[in-house]
């Protein structure tokens, strides 16, 4: 045998030199969950090692991370069902407490990058992305709540958008009025490719955002989907998004492809919190190695072609290789 593959595996050493993917806690944005109040740190059922904080120990959480070297998170709010409404009003109430969290975070950490989730789910009384009207989800009145949500999220301080509702057109709306109010530095790093998945149900509990009817279908992508992703990356694009993602991470590792092998923009993907679960739900069981499985799920979606990663591990990743 002239070629033997294994010579290039026989110790841990020469494995290092031939190692073609590399993770580094540069490649992550961490999701975090903040609640109204003071002193509260409510640990996320379905999610076990990530909770709800309180802007005071969110701040805290985020000093610890970027000592870890962690400098990205994307802060999403949780609120209580009295706070919600038809038209996500909450979501561009200057008075709310998750715009004066980012503010907060902002001028504490002026080097950290904070991004803001675009979407009217959390805020919404019916649960869905965009406006409903006898059970559809009307697209053109939607752009204009994600236009006020945007600007008021620019105002507060976010580094980037992403505008994770699916609706058509999104991307240059919210463009068109960040840029009109002087907010041509705000980027926004769109949700390019989001399926309609089951593995968000750990966040839906983390906020409470199921949809009260129906499912998310006629805006989120259909699992089946391959081609479709290029005709919205195409759009985003175009519409002037920064970065483009894919969403879930895990099940999609042929999208994350697709997107880095015909864009030239930044791809990020979201190891989303379903995906989270499984591993901790079958390392506490002691069905699989979780340190493990974190770490070969992580290094898989880097090798697919993302630059970055929004994973709820990227703490716990940061704390295993310090
Ligand atoms: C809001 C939004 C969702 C997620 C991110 N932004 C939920 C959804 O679309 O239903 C999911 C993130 C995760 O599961 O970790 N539109």
């Amino acid at each position: 045998m002239l070629i033997r593959p294994r010579r290039n595996r026989k110790s841990q050493s020469v494995r290092n030199m031939v190692e073609e993917t590399r993770l580094s806690v540069k490649d992550f944005i961490f999701p975090m969950f903040l609640i109204d109040g003071i002193n509260q740190k409510i640990e996320v059922a379905s999610m076990p090692g990530i909770y709800r904080y309180s802007l005071d120990l969110m701040l805290g959480e985020i000093e610890a991370c970027m000592k870890l070297g962690i400098m990205a998170f994307d802060i999403f709010p949780a609120y209580p069902d009295d706070k919600k409404d038809k038209y996500a009003t909450e979501s561009f109430n200057p008075e709310t407490f998750y715009l004066k969290a980012i503010h907060k975070i902002k001028s504490t950490f002026p080097e950290a990058v904070v991004m803001t989730d675009v979407a009217m789910d959390p805020y919404s009384s019916d649960g869905h992305d965009g406006l409903v009207e006898n059970g559809k989800i009307l697209n053109d009145e939607t752009l204009e709540i994600l236009g006020k949500m945007s600007l008021a999220q620019a105002q507060a301080g976010a580094d980037i958008l992403g505008p994770s509702d699916m609706m058509d057109g999104r991307v240059g709306y919210i463009r068109s009025v960040l840029d009109q109010n002087g907010f041509t530095e705000v980027s926004i790093m769109s949700y390019t490719a989001k399926y309609a998945s089951a593995f968000y149900g750990p966040f839906r509990d983390a906020l409470d955002s199921a949809p009260k009817m129906g499912d998310k279908k006629t805006y989120q992508m259909d699992p089946a989907n391959y081609r479709e992703a290029l005709i919205e990356a195409e759009l985003d694009t175009n519409e002037g998004a920064d970065f483009l993602m894919v969403k879930p991470a895990l099940a999609y590792l042929d999208i994350i492809r697709l997107l880095k092998d015909n864009s030239n923009l930044p791809i990020a993907a979201y190891n989303v919190s379903g995906e989270y679960a499984m591993v901790k739900a079958a390392s506490q069981k002691g069905w699989l190695d979780g340190e493990r499985a974190m770490l070969e799920s992580l290094l898989s979606i880097k090798r697919a072609g993302a630059n970055l990663i929004l994973s709820y591990f990227a703490k716990e990743y940061a704390t295993l290789v310090k």
